[in-house]
Formats: C-alpha cells, sequence, structure tokens
C-alpha cells in the first residue's frame, strides 16, 4: 500500500476536512501542470468548491503524453474484448497516444474547439475512448450518451447541449440482435432545433451501416463522414493549455423530471481526484490492469474505464459483452484471467445474474482468477446476500462503495490503499476523504441519534472531482441540491451511520430508480404512459426485483368509456418505452386500475403502493382518501400473477 501514508484512513479523513489545502495541493502534485495551482480551493469560487485556480492543464496529456514521456509507451493501456465478435486488441501507450491525437485532429478539421460539445453516441468499443480523450486534448466537451437510449432521449440532450459533431459508430451489439445506430442518429437529428452540422460514423463490420447511406438524404443537413478515412488523413493535434475550472465533460443523468440534468465536471479537480483515488482506494498504479465492467455511457464508464485508469498509468478493459450468456456464467473470470485483472468493478446486479445462473460458481473452476485482489461495487445497494455469496466464492475483499454521476467518485469506500477496515454487510463502509457526510432530519437538522435514518447531505465545499454545476442552469443547480439543505450538498439518498461511523445507505428520498444499476427518473415514464390515448392517470414506481434491484412498475387508470385488454395494452406502453426513452428502461410490469390511491389533497400514495407490491408491512395513511382503493389494488396484482 502506497497511499496516503501514517496514521491510516481516519487520520487521512481528518486531514482532508481539516487542512483541505494541504491535503489536495499534495494530491495535486500527481498530475502534470502546464501552469502548477498555487491554491486548491478558490476562495472567490462558488460554495459548493472550486479547485486549484490559476491551476492549467490538459487531461488527455495526463492520461497519455506523460507516460509516454516517462518513457512508459510501451505499456498497455488498453485491452479491448469483445465477447460479442470474440475480437481482442491491446493497445499501448504509444499508439493510444497516435490514435486520440489524430482523432483530435479530425475534430479540429472539422471546426471543433474549446469549450465547443461533441456527442459521442458510441458502443463498448477502443473508438468510445479514443473519442472521449481527444476531445479532452483539444478542450471540446464531451457528452456521452448510453446507447440503450432511444432517438428522443438522445434529441433532448442534443438539444440542451447544442453540439455541433456526432462522433457515432453503425452500431452495437446485444445478445441475439444488433442495435443500428444511424438511423437513431438521423432520427434524433431531424428531431432537434439543428446544432449539428457534421456526424463522424465508426464503421463496424458487424452492424450494417455508414456515413455513406446518410449522405444526401434530406432528414438532416448535417454533413456525414466515415471515421477511418478522416483518420487516415489527419494532422495529430498537441494538448492544449486548460483552466482548471474549464468544462472537460457533460454528463446526463436522471432526475425527478423528465428532462435530464448535465452534470458539469471540471478538469482540474477531475484529473487529481481520480489519480488519487487509484492509489488510495483501489490501491492501483502503473502497470497494473484495472477494470471497471460498466459501459462509457455512465459515469463509472467516464471516470473508471477511461480516466482514471490512464491518469494512473493502469492498463484499461473495455469489454463488450454480458456477464451472462456471452457465452456463460464465466464470462467475467475469463477476462480476469486472461488479462491478469487485479481490480474489478462491476454493479451488484451483475454478481446476481452470474450467481442466479451459476450459484455454485462452477465456472469459477475454469479460470485462474488469483491475480484478482478486490471486487468493488456500485450503482445500487450491495444486499447482505449478494456480498456473501461473492465473498466466500472469491476470496479476496468485496467492497461496497457508495456514488453518484454527480459526485463522479465514491463518497464511501473501504479505502484500500491507506486501509483496509473491517467489512460490514449492507454498508458503504466509511466517508472518503473531502466528504464530510452528515445526516439530516426533513428541518435540515442533524440527526445525532446512531442508527436513525434521515437525508444524506454534504457538508460544502464538496471535494474535487464532483459536478461543478448543472449544464445551461444556475437555477437547477441550487434547486436540485444547494437550496435544500442550505450550507450541505443534498445527495437524495437517505440512510444512517452507526456507532463506527460506517454508512449504511438505504435508497433515494426522490423519484429516482436504479434498474440493473441504471438511473432512471418515474417522472420521465409517466410522462411517457400519458401519451397513450386510454391512459387517464398513473404512477411509475421502483418495485424489488430479485435481478435487477429494483423495476418499474405502472399503475394506470383508464380515461371513461375506453375500452382496451390488460395485455394490449401493456404491449402498447411497453413499446412507447422503448420508442421514448428506450430498451434500457427495461419496462414490463403494467397493472390497470380503477382509482389509483390518493390523499384526499389528491397527492398519489406511491409509498403505500410500493409497500404493497413488494409485500412488506404498511399502515394505512390517514389522509387516504379512500381506503378500500387499496383492496383494490391488491386484488388487481393478485390478478395479474
Ligand atoms: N445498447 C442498446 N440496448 C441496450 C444496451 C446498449 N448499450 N444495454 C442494454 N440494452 C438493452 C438490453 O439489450 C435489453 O433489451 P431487451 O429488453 O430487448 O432484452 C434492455 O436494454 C435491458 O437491459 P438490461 O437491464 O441491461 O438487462 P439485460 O437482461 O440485458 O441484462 C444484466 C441484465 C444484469 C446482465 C445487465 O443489466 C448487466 O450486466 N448489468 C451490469 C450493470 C452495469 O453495467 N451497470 C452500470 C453502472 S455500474
Ligand atoms: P448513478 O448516478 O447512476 O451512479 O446513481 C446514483 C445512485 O445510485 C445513488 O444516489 C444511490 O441511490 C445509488 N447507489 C450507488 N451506489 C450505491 C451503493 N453502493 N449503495 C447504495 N446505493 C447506491
Amino acid at each position: 500500500m502506497n497511499g496516503e501514508s501514517g496514521g491510516g484512513y481516519r487520520e487521512a479523513w481528518r486531514r482532508s476536512i481539516s487542512s483541505p489545502e494541504d491535503f489536495w495541493l499534495t494530491a495535486a502534485a500527481g498530475i502534470d501542470w502546464i501552469t502548477p495551482p498555487t491554491m486548491a480551493l478558490d476562495p472567490n469560487g462558488p460554495a459548493t468548491g472550486s479547485w486549484f485556480p490559476g491551476g492549467r492543464l490538459n487531461t488527455s496529456y495526463n492520461a497519455l503524453d506523460r507516460h509516454v514521456l516517462a518513457g512508459r509507451g510501451a505499456y498497455t493501456a488498453l485491452i479491448y474484448d469483445s465477447a460479442m465478435t470474440g475480437t481482442r486488441i491491446k493497445l499501448s501507450y504509444l499508439e493510444l497516444l497516435g490514435r486520440v491525437a489524430r482523432f483530435a485532429g479530425v475534430l479540429r478539421a472539422n471546426g471543433v474547439g474549446i469549450g465547443d460539445r461533441v456527442i459521442i453516441y458510441l458502443p463498448m468499443i477502443p473508438e468510445a475512448v479514443i473519442a472521449m480523450l481527444a476531445c479532452a486534448r483539444i478542450g471540446a466537451v464531451h457528452s456521452v450518451v448510453f446507447g440503450g437510449f432511444a432517438a428522443t432521449e438522445l434529441a433532448v440532450r442534443i438539444d440542451d447541449a447544442r453540439p455541433s459533431v456526432i462522433v457515432t459508430a453503425s452500431g452495437g451489439l446485444e445478445p441475439g440482435r444488433t442495435v443500428q445506430y444511424l438511423p437513431l442518429v438521423a432520427k434524433a437529428i431531424a428531431l432537434s432545433q439543428g446544432s449539428v452540422h457534421t456526424v463522424i460514423v465508426r464503421d463496424r463490420e458487424s452492424v450494417p451501416g455508414s456515413a455513406a447511406d446518410y449522405r444526401g438524404r434530406n432528414e438532416t443537413d448535417a454533413v456525414w463522414l466515415d471515421w477511418a478515412d478522416e483518420e487516415a488523413t489527419a494532422a495529430p493535434a498537441d494538448p492544449v493549455a486548460l483552466r482548471s475550472e474549464d468544462p472537460l465533460y457533460v454528463l446526463y443523468t436522471s432526475g425527478t423530471t423528465g428532462q435530464p440534468k448535465g452534470i458539469i465536471r471540471d478538469n482540474g479537480g477531475h484529473a487529481v481526484a481520480l489519480n488519487w483515488s487509484m492509489r488510495n482506494i483501489y490501491d492501483v498504479g502503473p502497470g497494473d490492469v484495472y477494470w471497471a465492467a460498466s459501459d462509457v455511457g455512465w459515469v463509472v464508464g467516464h471516470s473508471y474505464i477511461v480516466y482514471a485508469p490512464l491518469l494512473a498509468g493502469a492498463t484499461t478493459v473495455i469489454y463488450e459483452g454480458k456477464p451472462i450468456g456471452t457465452p456463460d456464467a464465466g464470462a467475467f473470470w475469463r477476462v480476469v484471467d486472461d488479462y491478469q485483472v487485479k481490480v474489478l468493478f462491476t454493479a451488484p446486479t451483475a454478481i446476481r445474474a452470474i450467481r442466479r445462473v451459476d450459484p455454485d460458481l462452477l465456472e469459477l473452476k475454469n479460470h485462474d482468477v488469483s491475480s484478482l485482489t478486490s471486487l468493488f461495487l456500485a450503482g445500487e445497494r450491495l444486499d447482505p446476500e449478494t456480498f456473501h455469496w461473492a465473498n466466500n466464492g472469491l476470496h479476496c475483499p468485496v467492497v461496497d462503495h457508495w456514488w453518484q454521476t454527480e459526485t463522479g467518485w465514491a463518497i464511501c469506500a473501504n479505502l484500500l490503499g491507506i486501509e483496509e477496515l473491517p467489512t460490514k454487510p449492507g454498508s458503504a463502509t466509511v466517508p472518503v476523504p473531502g466528504f464530510d457526510i452528515v445526516i439530516l432530519d426533513s428541518t435540515g437538522k442533524p440527526i445525532e441519534k446512531i442508527g436513525k435514518d434521515g437525508n444524506i447531505a454534504i457538508r460544502l465545499p464538496l471535494p474535487p472531482g464532483t459536478l461543478r454545476g448543472v449544464w445551461g442552469s444556475e437555477e437547477r443547480f441550487a434547486s436540485s441540491y444547494l437550496s435544500v439543505f442550505p450550507g450541505y450538498y443534498a445527495t437524495g439518498d437517505s440512510g444512517h451511520f452507526d456507532s463506527d461511523g460506517y454508512l449504511f445507505v438505504m435508497g433515494r428520498t426522490d423519484d429516482v430508480i436504479n434498474v440493473a444499476g441504471h438511473r432512471l427518473s418515474t417522472g420521465s415514464l409517466e410522462e411517457v404512459l400519458t401519451l397513450h390515448p386510454a391512459v387517464a392517470e398513473c404512477a411509475v414506481l421502483g418495485v424489488h426485483d430479485a435481478l435487477k434491484g429494483q423495476r418499474a412498475a405502472g399503475f394506470v387508470t383508464l380515461k371513461v368509456g375506453t375500452s382496451i385488454d390488460h395485455s394490449t395494452l401493456t404491449a402498447e406502453l411497453v413499446a412507447l418505452v422503448r420508442e421514448h426513452i428506450g430498451p434500457v428502461a427495461a419496462f414490463r410490469d403494467v397493472t390497470i386500475l380503477d382509482r389509483l390511491p390518493k390523499t384526499r389533497s389528491g397527492k398519489i400514495l406511491r409509498k403505500t403502493i410500493r409497500q404493497i407490491v413488494d409485500g412488506e408491512e404498511y399502515s394505512v395513511p390517514p389522509t387516504i382518501e379512500d381506503p378500500t382503493v387499496l383492496d383494490d389494488l391488491k386484488r388487481a396484482l393478485s390478478a395479474s400473477v
């Protein structure tokens, strides 16, 4: 362990809170600056924290060039393993640098400069990493959109970010089907308000469609270019000097409304925090192989497939495939064995999927996973049963850590690079240095009682690497996160500390749900269901799902005089959700009710509905308009089993 030395975890956390200047300036020395910062926290910056004022750097240089200049150009930077096509590619730091510099040249030749937005809509192929780092190289702000979102969701993001260029591919590969991206991109551009002038397409042999198919067609005015042609003739671009606070990327995430929020990440704070996290949380450094089995479209992919491993000079794995079925439940162990993976990071749902298919871990016997020193899990609550199963089966620490798109890295973890603390199943262990966590009641008063659940809040300022704002809306930033509990960042999660200072995150306090580690807004699902001509009213809730943690369940009432049978309505609503949000919503459950359970003031009793669906104990709320509606709900649920 070479992380924060001396005094162990508690001392490191104490120093980060009592002497943040000293703590973070020391961490900043792990990054190569063009102009080194002389102070950590900007005294004139926003209350949330603005880090390393005066510092100038380039994130792509730190992820690539500096390792090559230090003589590590031949080290493997990226391993691409596609379980879908059988392709395996390794790129050294020198090779990856060459491709990133050339693609940065392609973007620049197409008019992209500092501060311009580029939407990246790519599957799990090396070009996703290349495109992101190419943007960072020339100071463009990338916004990656997950491939499981539909054209309308892509269009919403185009209209908010207003990119001039979209970088995409002919498509992605899901078990049993290809997902053609180009019709979706063309439709999204046609639906949007016309900022996109160029589309660059990576042609994949395995998925039909190319830039040539879209040239001269009139549904978009954009110019469609072929990635390979452009890269072959491009002049490489050098990294530009950026201010620490300049935006590196915008990543959209679900909020409580249908309109996703564009989380803004800076350059300086992000590079320092992620580089620090690799050694201190994951205990990973140059030459180690680190694998985040997620997708570049999510924050885990941004931070731990792309930026952190490369900033740290480690090897990152891009895996195109699933934990099961591609071809079997040994897929993860095969990749660990093939590339000597040291740390694996995934979502609990992936582990539950493996457990369901291979409960006795028979597949593990076919592979040597002795290189694995830890399994990190995040994205949703790690249920104790799954924890025990993985912990017993793998014989390496299984670490639950808690974080959010907004924070960009772990808020709570067991920091293996500093000091491995005893694990408590159900807890994400302790606050990471820099995060000062407080449990507040609904009035914003700290709850002193140990073990009592409340709103989890983080005292401002937030540490480096966390969100700088919401794209295009100071007001939304303030109202979503800052004005709920003045002086604190409101996480939207509830939970409690135990007497040893371990945090237990119990669930969201808002309408955000987590389906297979994918964050969705029930509000946006409700907006889609009400588009159906037969639906009068609806409520969408996150109910318990044994595999995916949660799944979205829809409860609808029909317009007077409408007659439609349950299976037709379900099929039509499922199709609507796929069309408007995308397959990732995995929406399948529809219950038709005569009335929704409501309070006398007309508020839908979501918690009570969820408790009834999940078979939990519940008490009939005294404000309920008509208690017999709950009996109707139970009857409808038992009829649909
Ligand atoms: N592009 C297009 N479609 C996608 C997609 C993508 N990148 N990713 C998922 N989908 C589709 C799936 O094909 C599926 O479509 P279907 O309804 O036609 O079958 C749908 O979205 C739902 O996907 P998912 O919820 O992932 O379910 P699944 O049954 O395909 O797989 C797991 C279940 C558990 C194996 C899978 O969710 C998994 O590996 N999860 C890991 C979690 C993870 O990576 N989380 C990221 C945060 S750490
Ligand atoms: P996302 O922004 O998609 O990463 O989702 C963030 C949300 O996922 C958090 O606000 C939590 O509700 C949930 N979450 C993530 N990690 C954990 C964890 N380790 N334990 C409990 N909940 C988690």
